[in-house]
């Protein structure tokens, strides 16, 4: 069964604004050191697509947290699924995630976070929902798109742990019941 998938953002658009956000974090973080944490893990591909464009120097570390429970729709629950190597103290932070909904993730993952020392936090996102936002208080730095509430996937987005791979950003319209 294939999933029909409709373009939202091709892969030469999303690439150019990558380029641009980079350039701009580049130039904010001059002189300093970032410390990127891609959230697994659907931020590992624009995690790497960003890296690889900054001009700054970069140090990485992993986090995994689970929020959906396997559905479309946040359960409101955040789970500490794989925590980071190294530590954050006297780092710049940089949390890079695939996309903002509720705002929920990244509300919990802050929280934790600064518990640990950093020298300050800033968050950038691939795509941003802002119709969804359940937690207000979620300020994101850098944002590459913000979209409307459809259901999206690709560049590290899934359904049903399918489409990360996709090269552009898609929002899945209907099943069908060819192959
Ligand atoms: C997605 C996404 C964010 C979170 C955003 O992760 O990568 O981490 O949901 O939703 P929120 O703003 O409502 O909290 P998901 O839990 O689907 O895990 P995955 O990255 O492993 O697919």
């Amino acid at each position: 069964m294939a999933d029909k998938i409709r373009v939202l953002l091709t892969e030469e658009e999303v690439d150019a604004r990558i380029g641009e956000i980079a350039a701009q974090i580049s130039k904010d973080y001059e002189g300093q050191e970032i410390h990127l944490i891609c959230i697994l893990k659907g931020g590992v591909f624009f995690t790497c697509e960003l890296a690889k464009r900054l001009s700054v120097p970069v140090t990485m570390d992993f986090m995994s947290v689970s929020s959906y429970g396997g559905g479309t729709e946040s359960s409101g629950i955040v789970k500490l699924v794989k925590d980071l190597d190294e530590s954050l103290e006297g780092k710049h932070v940089l949390i890079v995630e695939d996309i903002i909904d509720s705002g929920r993730t990244l509300a919990y993952l802050i929280e934790v976070l600064k518990q640990r020392q950093p020298a300050d936090i800033r968050l950038c996102t691939l795509l941003d929902k802002p119709e969804r936002r359940v937690k207000k208080q979620v300020k994101v730095d850098y944002v590459c798109f913000t979209i409307p509430d459809e259901f999206v996937v690709g560049y590290g987005l899934d359904y049903d742990q399918k489409y990360r791979n996709l090269p552009y950003i898609g929002v899945v319209e209907q099943e069908r019941e060819d192959n």
